[in-house]
């Protein structure tokens, strides 16, 4: 039977929902935090490639957290606007205040439901956790009509027990059932059987929508979710490039393809315009500084490229020989060589937009060509991953407290290396020159002695952005201080330059994020 949703209305009964939550349960995972601007523009690139559902963020953990999801509830138009709540009233209260200005909004609460987190981390018994599902499920639905609730753990939860969770969140007014596998612990056939058993023995299930939430610790997130569906599951929740918390979410853009190019075993619907992944899944990329690695399935460098002879053979022959869909379906084109040394403003501008960066101010802009006609005198070709690049960086750069004005460096042969650095600390410059085992060394030294810090540099990686002698390096660095961790990076045809644009933005973000108050409580960390 169809179900009439609060904010779909009629749902088909083999439509899936695709419930995107790159910005909350994504954004959780070490090293990928977005500032508020950073979220709106991903969540525009969201609603472009039209997710169902985007959940913004989790409002109560932060202001920042909170202002994210304010902004995109009152600029991102298309998607219903998700906020996630803990069962606390006032997490609810304050989902409710973030996602006002949003036109289509749905608060998504959860507690655990499985004994071992029942016990060890809510310090609740079974019937505590059963009234306080009462409690904010109703709460929530004094807000909104579309609530979702979520029993996390549901995979390692007793099965009886888990039943009477789901038929009291129904009882309550919850429009989606989520049941997790929050520690990525299931396999695909007791996943399945988990939501046709609930499905067969809660009252009211038929009248739900209920969906699934998988992590990806086995490397079974989008198989384990397409079974789920298999086994009645209509709506799936995920990530772009499958970020997420440890191994990551399922990934999105893998279940859309699965769904697209296996309709002869999987005969459902999906809106999202799939030529529009992987720009979404660049400009992720671009964000947090984390490249898919080159052979992941249909945003990696690899995904549809061939290399052996017998393959290419086939290729020419007929595609078909070895592509079961074409790279066009999810948005790679063949020509990505795009600008030179004598492109103009309005040529730089259109690839702008044709990037994704409509919104970006006309300072933005200006300040963008002005690096970009800089890196064009030394760099013969510019490539669309050298202006995404350049744009993210002039972006983050215009935010932070440091800038980087100018940096000398010298290195001997011994590996002894000497570099001094000028950087512009609140609007004053100030230089010092810093000794090291390499320039690399001898610049971050430099920068520290500058801008003084207790980080800890814990991680730090070199790649090119593109091919050839004269290819930019991109460069991420991570930051460690008090166990906030931070990535910056930089991008630059000069290594140490690249290196020094990163440290530096990871220090912005590292001051911003000390100013953050984080509130949560450890009892109600989200797994
Ligand atoms: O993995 C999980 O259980 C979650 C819930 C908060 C939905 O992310
Ligand atoms: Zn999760």
């Amino acid at each position: 039977m169809s179900i009439n949703h609060p904010n779909f209305g009629k749902i088909a009964d083999n439509q899936v929902i695709i419930f995107d939550t790159t910005l909350r349960d994504g954004e959780q995972a070490p090293g990928f935090s977005m500032t508020a601007d950073e979220k709106v523009r991903m969540a525009t690139a969201l609603a472009t490639l039209g997710v169902d559902v985007m959940e913004a963020g989790f409002p109560a953990a932060s202001p920042n957290d909170f202002e994210s999801v304010r902004r995109i509830a009152t600029s991102v138009i298309g998607p219903v606007i998700a906020a996630l709540s803990r069962a606390a009233p006032s997490d609810i209260e304050r989902s409710a205040e973030a996602l006002k200005p949003a036109r289509r909004r749905r608060i998504h609460t959860f507690i655990a439901t499985s004994e071992l987190h029942m016990a060890q981390k809510l310090r609740m018994s079974p019937e505590q956790v059963i009234e306080t599902i009462k409690g904010s499920v109703t709460l929530a639905r004094n807000f909104t009509d579309d609530v979702e609730w979520s029993a996390e753990d549901a995979s390692r939860t007793d099965l009886d027990f888990l039943c009477r969770a789901v038929e009291t969140a129904i009882r309550a007014g919850a429009t989606t059932i989520n049941l997790p596998d929050t520690v990525g612990y299931a396999l695909p056939g007791d996943y399945a059987n988990m939501f046709a058993l609930v499905r067969a023995r809660v009252p009211g299930a038929d009248q739900v929508i209920f969906s699934a939430h998988c992590h990806n610790d086995l490397g079974l997130a989008v198989a384990n979710s397409l079974a789920a569906v298999g086994a009645g599951a209509r709506q799936i929740e995920g990530a772009i490039n499958g970020i997420g918390e440890r191994a990551g979410n399922t990934a999105i853009e893998e279940v859309a393809m699965a769904v697209r190019t296996r309709s002869d075993s999987l005969p459902y619907r999906i809106n999202m315009d799939t030529r529009q992944i992987l720009k979404a899944s660049k400009l992720l990329s671009g964000i947090t500084g984390f490249d898919v690695q080159p052979n992941k399935a249909i945003v990696g460098r690899n995904a549809f490229a061939h290399e052996a002879g017998i393959h290419q053979d086939g290729m020419l022959k007929n595609a078909l020989t070895y592509e079961i869909m074409t790279p066009e379906s999810v948005g790679w084109s063949k020509s990505s060589l795009v600008l030179g040394k004598h492109s103009g403003r309005a040529a730089f501008k259109d690839k702008l937009v044709s990037l994704g960066y409509a919104e970006l101010s006309q300072a933005a802009i200006d300040e963008a060509f002005t690096r970009f006609k800089d890196l064009a005198d030394r760099k013969k070709t510019i490539y669309d991953e050298d202006v995404e690049a350049l744009v993210d960086e002039t972006a983050a750069e215009a935010q932070g407290r440091i800038h980087l004005v100018d940096m000398v460096a010298h290195a001997h042969s011994d590996g002894k290396a000497e570099a001094t650095v000028t950087l512009k600390v609140d609007g004053v410059d100030k230089t010092a020159t810093g000794h090291g085992d390499g320039a690399v060394h001898a610049a971050f030294t430099a920068i520290r002695t500058v801008f003084p810090h207790e980080a800890a540099l814990n991680l730090f990686s070199i790649n090119a952005i593109t091919e050839g002698a004269d290819a930019q390096a991109r460069t991420t660095v991570r930051l460690e201080e008090d166990g906030r961790i931070v990535d910056g990076q930089g991008s630059d045809t000069d290594t140490i330059v690249s290196a020094s644009r990163a440290y530096v933005h990871a220090l912005n973000k590292l001051i911003a994020k000390r100013e953050r108050t984080i509130q949560l409580s450890p009892a109600f960390l989200t797994a």
